[in-house]
């Protein structure tokens, strides 16, 4: 077979750079005589999604130029053309009349360029010693601790749900299950707190993001810092951030607070889609615990009977995108050299796209919490005299039988009421007695399912009293966070 000839189209690739627009005319131009391919300028340009930035975008070059008057570096009436010029684009992104023009690479670059058509000379002086190096770190970790106070809100109200949910039903007893076995009776409530305590560590871990996310790395220039005596910590105040950063180059750089974010974004999704997954299992017609209300449920297009947990499935399944963007995030990081490099541009996409996920897939799982019925007479049927084989040792510890001799004699009694097919608690005093003469008539107390839960009243067990203190408790903690 004949070797295939290599074509090159050297025709093809000019006549696509003649329809680009020339390097020399963007902002970075200076130094480029050619002009870029419009494959590759579409390809670098971030405009079409870091463009969600712009209110951090304007907030950081007001500060910026209020800072330069500060410094002497611009006139106060040149800083007035600024201020007016930059609040005349937020009214034009307020009424969604902000154009992006061709050319605009990104959410920077557009601002710049929109404050030049409206102002004219003083735009140019607006990035005196800044970089969009420090201009699109400082705009990223605007806007990500704006959204991290929303999402903290959603978080707070989904614990909240979930812990008076378990306020009102503490009395529904249900099957606990271990090895998806079913293990010990426990208070429903038990199980909903199970997972609003998971939730309130969410909540105290985003605190943690959000403080190392609150750092001003403005005035950090390209790399090496900023040359004009900027006031760093009058930015830091004006745009109320917590401090600022302590090195130019990690500032810069750095964005281990958008991993911290994504791990955080996939932790939270591992709880909520665990939690739905057990919710999913509750709601089949096999268990039949819950019903889901209509509001987050759908039906079959061929199945007339069906109702389907979507809600739950598609909480389960966004923890999949939400781990792929931070592993991916993580291998775009992996071995960067220092400091900024293009690949950081990279860091966008992702973080929207997770954040945008746990804002829906909060609002979604508290809604289907606060609206779903709870089956007290499913539950309550569920629960079996064989759950409470661990009760019939302690039973047998009560009366000073070591715990080993004991689990082993409550195992022989499963044994013998399976052979007779009989429940365990179906087993006769006497029948009892030939496995321990421990056992009285006093045992009868063992069957009963609400006494059982009453014996875990250590604290964090499932008695009422240990739930109930567990409510007040989550309680007072949600309180605290709200009132600061
Ligand atoms: N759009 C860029 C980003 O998001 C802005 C920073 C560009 N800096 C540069 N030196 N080219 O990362």
């Amino acid at each position: 077979m004949a070797t295939p000839e290599v074509k090159y189209f050297p025709k093809l690739f000019s006549v696509r750079t003649k329809t680009s627009v020339g390097a020399g005319t963007k902002l970075w131009g200076g130094r480029f005589v050619g002009s870029i391919d419009p494959i590759m300028e579409k390809f670098n340009a971030s405009v079409s999604y870091d463009q969600r930035m712009w209110a951090a975008d304007i907030q950081g070059s007001k500060a910026y130029a209020k800072a330069l008057e500060k410094a002497g570096l611009l006139t106060k009436s040149e800083l007035d053309q600024i201020l007016s010029g930059m609040d005349k684009i937020h009214e034009e992104w307020s009424k969604g009349a902000f154009l992006i023009k061709e050319g605009d690479e990104d959410i920077h670059t557009a601002h710049e360029r929109r404050l030049k058509d409206l102002i004219g000379e003083p735009a140019g002086k607006l990035h005196t010693g800044r970089s969009r190096n420090d201009q699109t770190a400082t705009d990223l970790r605007i806007w990500l601790r704006d959204e991290i106070s929303v999402l903290m809100g959603h978080l707070h109200l989904l614990i909240k749900t979930m812990v008076e949910r378990a306020a009102v039903e503490i009395d529904i007893l249900f099957p606990g299950y271990t090895h998806m076995q079913r293990a010990q009776p426990v208070r429903w409530s038990h199980w909903l707190l199970s997972y609003a305590v998971a939730l309130s560590r969410d909540a105290e871990r985003l605190d943690e993001v959000r403080r190392r996310t609150n750092v001003l790395p403005l005035g950090s220039g390209a790399i090496a810092g900023n040359p004009f005596q900027i006031d760093r910590e009058f930015l830091c105040k004006e745009l109320q951030f917590d401090a600022i950063s302590l090195n130019s180059m990690d500032a810069t750089c750095e964005r281990d607070f958008v991993a911290e974010i994504l791990f955080w974004c996939s932790l939270c999704q591992i709880h909520l889609s665990k939690m739905s997954e057990d919710l999913i299992i509750y709601s089949t017609k096999e268990f039949g615990f819950i019903t889901l209300s209509d509001a987050y449920s759908t039906g079959s297009s061929l199945m007339p009977q069906k109702k389907n947990a979507d809600s739950l499935e598609l909480i389960r399944s966004k923890a999949g995108r939400v781990f792929g963007r931070c592993s991916g995030f993580l291998m775009t990081l992996k071995g960067l050299p220092s400091t900024y490099n293009k690949d950081l541009q990279e860091d966008k996409e992702g973080l929207f796209e997770s954040i945008d996920t746990l804002t829906a897939v909060l609002q979604v799982a508290m809604g289907v919490i606060s609206t779903l019925k709870v089956n007290e007479t499913a539950m309550k049927n569920a629960l079996s005299p064989d759950m409470l084989a661990t009760d019939l040792a302690y039973y047998l510890v009560r009366k000073k039988m070591p715990f080993r001799e004991a689990h082993s004699a409550s195992g022989r009694a499963v044994y013998l009421a399976e052979s007779k097919g009989i429940e365990i608690s179906q087993l006769s005093l006497d029948e009892l007695k030939t496995i321990s003469p421990l056992f009285e008539s006093d045992v009868l107390k063992v069957w009963n399912y609400t006494n059982s839960v009453e014996q875990y009243s250590a604290p964090g067990g499932t008695a009422r009293s240990s739930v109930a203190l567990q409510v007040e408790q989550l309680r007072a903690w949600l309180k605290k966070r709200q009132s600061n």
